[in-house]
């Protein structure tokens, strides 16, 4: 990529007739281009080889270089270059000082030459470069360009290899992205199986310690100096038992019915139920519905259970009140049809180091009031059941965004 925007700078540069200062840069960029061990400008003067501008050669190599100018088959050599408009190339491995393999000389103008010294041949690229750099020569405006069609080919080649340079990063993209998403699954499963199991031996007894204490109360005289223990235990034990469900519900054991459904009729639902908790905590809604969505396959509840889980973090985030916008729409990515869910607060927002870890079962910021930690991981769970994604953004201070993506259609 970059090399050929280099080439391509060159040309503009040319085009624009600024190379005049650039005699010395011309070596450089073509040097970088092409990995040379060092470059020279080089003029005939009085019969005799003198040295321009040079790139990469130290004070006391120059002297080498302008003794290698002057030996008598070199200067045939270079004269043969000049004169006959067309570069040319010599072995000169292992002659002393030049430290390089081979040297090429091309014709810059009736005088110049470019010699380049180079540790192995220049490939045809490499050589092109060098002509290029060579033509733009600066007191020779006869010297002409290389031809239209060849700037048109080189232009056509640089967008081409901008494109595929795309193409690559887009598909680097989409690798990194479904690499996280597994790690993430692989995390999810371990922890879920060990909360499956635990969950299980935990919700006959809390169903036996709820019913008993209600039964209990039932049976208790109202002034019972016991009643407010009592109550204390059934309200803990639901609390208990309410974790177990979510737990269970997170190791997708509960049975899941798909239907096509309307996701705005589900988000409809959901803020019914949430209209009045949004309403005293001073939260503005704003809800912007997609207009005549496709239907989507989904597992009512659960997402249901997505929205709810959303929003109520939404609220949570904003105990002095704030915005919440919840959006749906249908969009395309990556070739295929989707359906999405946004759920937008202004609250407190999500520092960085907490942002890898908000999906993760039992992390909370909110344990000391009443949060589990299991609402994002059973979204991330229910979402990915359903061949979803779900994506963050967020600013401290400044508010979340959560982005959730159902398919429509099925792998094309
Ligand atoms: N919209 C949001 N704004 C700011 N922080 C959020 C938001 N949503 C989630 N978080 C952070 O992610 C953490 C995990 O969220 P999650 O929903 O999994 O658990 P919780 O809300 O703490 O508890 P639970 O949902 O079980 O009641 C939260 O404690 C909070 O720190
Ligand atoms: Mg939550």
């Amino acid at each position: 990529m970059e090399p050929n925007c280099a080439y391509v700078s060159m040309w503009v540069l040319y085009n624009q007739g600024m190379v005049q200062s650039y005699k010395l840069s011309r070596l450089k960029d073509a040097s970088q281009l092409t990995e040379v061990c060092w470059a020279a400008f080089a003029f005939r003067e009085a019969d005799e080889w003198q040295l321009g501008d040079t790139y990469r050669i130290p004070k006391a190599k120059q002297t080498v270089l302008r003794r290698f100018l002057n030996d008598s088959q070199a200067a045939v050599w270079m004269g043969g270059a000049l004169s006959g408009g067309r570069p040319r190339s010599m072995l000169v491995s292992g002659k002393d000082g030049l430290d390089c393999y081979r040297v090429y000389a091309f014709p810059a103008s009736p005088m110049h030459l470019i010699l380049v010294g180079v540790k192995s041949s220049l490939d045809v690229t490499g050589q092109r470069i060098w002509k290029l750099a060579a033509s733009v020569e600066n007191d020779s405006p006869a010297v002409l360009p290389p031809a239209t069609e060849e700037l048109g080919l080189l232009q056509q080649t640089v967008l081409e290899l901008q494109q595929t340079q795309q193409e690559l990063q887009a598909r680097i993209n989409a690798q990194r992205e479904a690499e996280a998403r597994l790690i993430q699954a692989a995390k999810l499963a371990a922890v879920g199986e060990m909360a499956a199991g635990v969950a299980h031996e935990l919700n006959n007894p809390l169903t036996t310690v709820v019913g008993f204490t209600e039964l209990a109360l039932e049976d208790l005289p109202i002034d019972s100096p016991v009643r407010a223990d009592l109550d204390l235990v059934l309200k803990e034990a639901r609390r208990a038992r309410s974790v177990v469900r979510r737990l269970l519900d997170f190791s997708r054991q509960a049975e899941t019915v798909r239907v096509k459904a309307d996701l705005n009729e589900i988000v409809d639902d959901v803020l019914m139920l949430t209209k009045h908790l949004m309403h005293t905590s001073n939260v503005q809604s704003e809800i912007r519905l997609g207009e005549s969505l496709s239907w989507v396959l989904v597992d009512r509840n659960q997402i249901k259970q997505v929205v709810i889980n959303l929003v109520n973090n939404a609220l949570y985030a904003m105990p002095e009140g704030g915005r919440i916008v919840v959006e749906t729409a249908e969009q395309q990515r990556y070739s295929r049809n989707w359906i999405t869910l946004t759920v937008r607060d202004t609250g407190v927002g999500i520092p960085p180091e907490n942002l890898e870890r908000i999906f993760e079962p039992f992390f909370t910021t909110r344990g000391d009031r009443g949060g589990t930690g299991l609402g994002l991981s059973v979204t991330y769970g229910i979402v990915t059941d359903h061949q979803g994604m779900i994506e963050v953004e967020s600013k401290t201070n400044s508010g979340s965004t959560f982005i959730v993506w159902l398919p429509l259609d099925k792998v094309p």
